[in-house]
């Protein structure tokens, strides 16, 4: 009977909802018990139908192509991937479960990054908040825009550790620390995917990219990584681990080898890692195309092989598939593969397809079409406000020499740089549906702050003069003024002399801090800085705004500078945030989730790196240190650094007590005061050192931070309280475990400038 329904709702051409045949033929109280609804599924599917499921193919708003329709309908295409608007979607959908023998739905996933039609700050930016409800309303905003534009899952969070800025993607990551990255990366999970992930607003988390992309070897994208298992285990495996703790349904499976060994044809990580040790029961899906680049990763000569690596290593979904479809009825044929190892990864897709409540209504996030937006770009779709309080909570202050910001919004401001006015580059790589002419540029954010005052405009130069590079990186992305240099700098000088200060917006365009776009240098890129130091010359007051997605090596521009704010890719509302934090409106609180280093040379330099036989102390002699003697020690900026409009001072730590027992802990308090005259927010930052351990341990570790906000005048005691679980590391053999000994409290405002205090664990 209740089939019957289904069908009549299903075939009345004005689809609505209406639970799968199978789930609706259940009794009631079956039908919601997952396992047996899939079981009893999968006992009805042919082989071709399962490998179908098991593929995953790229949907354009261009579709539906006829071939497509047809593969739906055979059964041959488990999910699609990209963005279509609703009835580009819905036409698949139709497909799948109008046309299809089994009816079982497509689930649609995208990279919804870092926002869907509004667009935040790159995630970079989001972690320099160190605000975990900011981050957690950027995610959730995301993830009900995406899911009204009918998708289920998005390819994200990005949690790969980045240590080395010359690769493209540190962008799309949270920065360089393994505790701040697993704290965002829970956050984010339960930002996406909601109270429950069936619920109409809610998209299903595929954390990337497992694993440890972030350490390809050089910064150069695709490249190899080559890591002890105690370095995984203690700096980069954490944060994949919090996402899935926090319920992430799937992990998208990395393009780098690991040790030699592609991580998708690689079985300890996917069956050893995933599976065993850490229990993981959801979706894993290859990065795009991964499956067939086994061949060129040498492990497998031909398609047959590679599919079969993949397969029985552990790869349950393929994206952008050729092989699966291709070779995997042959293997089993053959045996290259089994029953069982197949019906194993249906298992998994259509437990996910289960989890996003697909298989109750398959147009859960599609809609119907009556209510389908009249234009899915409408202004009345966009989350303006929640962008703004975001994106101004991102923004770091580097410098501020004697408090040249905040600005006046009155006056003469000279804006110059060829980032000034782009709608695009402010948006960051991976804008998913984000729109340019949507964005607020830093130019349209000042002038509308501006009272009385005027804004007067120059270029100033091209991000990239070399036509190698604007090739690669796509003309449409680089658009260069056709005069020369010294044209666009003389211009610039003319209009920074009529003003009362200068404000210069530099960096990089946002394709330069993408997939495939490592750099060897962290130089500001085309004629840059020339243009700063003929700013400079005049000797009006200058302001660097920094737009980049990567730390950038800016020793020589920044001295050159009054004030320095560090704007990222600030989103759709950025020219607003900015102008917000420019004028005053709102006073910075962002601090470094990345080192930024003096030169590309001194990389790797993040702050939580082992002390050596011959460390260099600042102050003391540097020979026969580790340090290099061409070049100042230590980074030019500090993890954990960024300045206030406003000033805190630091008390010293009073710790509870000195001996910390097992299963006791010890309350480290510090009394934070604003001694200067604006209310302001700061992060205290807890880190901690173990001092003698069996394995060397880090000069510093982050364990816990607290944002808080104090009125001018005001002071607040922090408590951080510290347990065992705090002082736990892996030891050469892989355990986890806090061993007794002497611990270093350092509480600050940074990484570097700590104040300190030692308890010992009996
Ligand atoms: C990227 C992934 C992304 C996928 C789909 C790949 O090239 O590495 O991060 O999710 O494309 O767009």
């Amino acid at each position: 009977m209740k089939k019957v329904m289904f069908q009549a709702i299903l075939f009345s051409g004005f689809i609505v909802s209406g639970s799968h045949p199978v789930l609706a033929a259940l009794p009631p109280n079956v039908a919601r018990h997952k396992a047996e609804f899939v079981e009893n599924l999968i006992n009805q599917m042919t082989v071709k139908e399962k490998i179908g499921q098991l593929r995953q193919r790229f949907v354009s708003s261009e579709m539906p192509e006829a071939e497509v329709l047809q593969a739906i309908t055979d059964g041959q295409i488990g999910a699609m991937f990209g963005s279509a608007p609703r009835p580009v979607s819905r036409v698949l959908q139709d497909a799948a479960v109008r046309q299809s023998r089994l009816k079982i739905p497509l689930f649609f996933g995208f990279d919804v990054i870092h926002g869907h039609r509004t667009i935040f700050p790159i995630n970079l930016a989001l972690a320099s908040t160190w605000d975990m409800d900011a981050i957690a309303l950027s995610g959730r905003i995301a993830a009900k825009e995406a899911s009204a534009d009918g998708l289920d899952m998005t390819f994200a969070p990005m949690v790969d550790i980045g240590r080395d800025p010359r690769w493209g993607r540190v962008s799309e990551g949270f920065g360089e620390d393994t505790y701040l990255v697993s704290r965002i990366a829970r956050v984010v999970v339960n930002a996406f995917q909601g109270s429950t992930l069936s619920a109409s607003d809610s998209i299903m988390a595929c954390v990337k990219h497992f694993a440890l992309y972030g350490a390809v070897e050089g910064g150069r994208d695709y490249n190899n990584v080559d890591m002890s298992s105690a370095r995984m285990y203690q700096e980069y495996l954490p944060p994949y681990r919090a996402a899935l703790d926090a319920g992430a349904g799937s992990v998208m499976i990395a393009l780098n080898s690991i040790n030699g060994i592609p991580a998708n044809s690689n079985t300890w990580l996917l069956q050893n890692l995933l599976r065993k040790e850490w229990g993981f029961e959801g979706l894993t899906i290859s990065d795009h195309g991964a499956v067939a680049e086994l061949i060129e990763h040498g492990v497998g000569r031909t398609g047959k092989e590679a599919a079969q690596l993949a397969m029985v290593s552990g790869i349950n979904m393929s994206m952008s598939d050729t092989f699966y479809a291709q070779e995997l009825p042959g293997l089993l044929k053959s045996g290259g593969v089994t029953q069982q190892q197949i019906d194993n990864a249906v298992r998994r897709v259509l437990g996910a397809k289960y989890d996003m409540g697909l298989f109750e209504d398959p147009y859960r996030r599609i809609g119907i079409a009556s209510e389908d937006p009249a234009d899915i770009n409408a202004e009345s779709r966009l989350h303006r406000a929640q962008a703004r309080e975001v994106a101004r909570k991102t923004l770091v202050l580097l410098k501020n020499e004697k408090g040249r910001l905040p600005l006046k919004k009155d006056g003469v401001i000279a804006l110059i740089g060829p980032l000034a006015k782009s709608g695009v580059d402010i948006m960051g790589s991976w804008s998913a549906s984000g729109v340019a002419s949507q964005s607020v540029t830093i130019y349209d954010g000042l002038k509308k702050a501006m009272n009385n005052g005027s804004l007067i405009y120059a270029r100033g130069a091209n991000l990239t003069e070399d036509q190698e590079v604007v090739k690669y990186l796509g003309a449409s992305e680089i658009e260069n003024d056709s005069r020369s240099s010294a044209e666009m700098i003389d211009e610039a000088v003319r209009v920074a002399k009529q003003a009362d200060v200068v404000i210069a917006v530099v960096g990089e365009p946002r394709s330069m801090s993408h997939e495939a776009a490592s750099r060897t240098s962290l130089d500001l890129p085309g004629r840059q800085s020339e243009l700063i130091t003929a700013l400079y010359a005049t000797g009006k007051p200058l302001v660097l705004l920094l737009m980049n997605g990567r730390p950038l090596s800016i020793g020589k521009e920044q001295k050159l500078a009054d004030a320095v704010l560090e704007t990222w890719y600030s989103g759709t509302e950025g020219g607003n945030a900015v102008a917000d934090v420019v004028f005053g409106d709102y006073n910075p609180s962002g601090k470094l989730p990345t080192t930024f280093p003096r030169s590309v040379g001194q990389i790797p330099n993040y702050y939580s790196h082992l002390n050596t036989g011959r460390p260099y102390l600042p102050g003391g002699p540097r020979n026969y240190t580790s340090q290099y003697f061409d070049q100042s020690p230590g980074p030019l900026y500090p993890f954990g650094y960024g300045l206030s409009y406003t000033d805190f001072s630091l008390s010293e730590i009073t710790l509870s007590t000195q001996i910390l027992k097992s299963n006791k802990s010890v309350d480290a308090s510090i009394t934070v005061r604003n001694i200067g005259k604006r209310d302001g927010e700061t992060v205290v930052q807890l880190y901690i050192r173990d001092v003698v351990a069996s394995i060397s341990r880090p000069v510093k570790e982050l364990k816990n931070f607290q944002k808080i906000l104090l009125k001018a005048g005001e002071e607040k005691t922090v408590r951080f309280s510290i347990d065992e679980s705090d002082l736990k590391f892996f030891n050469a053999q892989l355990e986890y475990v806090a061993e007794p000994g002497e611990f270093r409290v350092q509480i600050g405002l940074d990484s570097q400038n700590v104040k300190e205090q030692s308890f010992e664990l009996l």
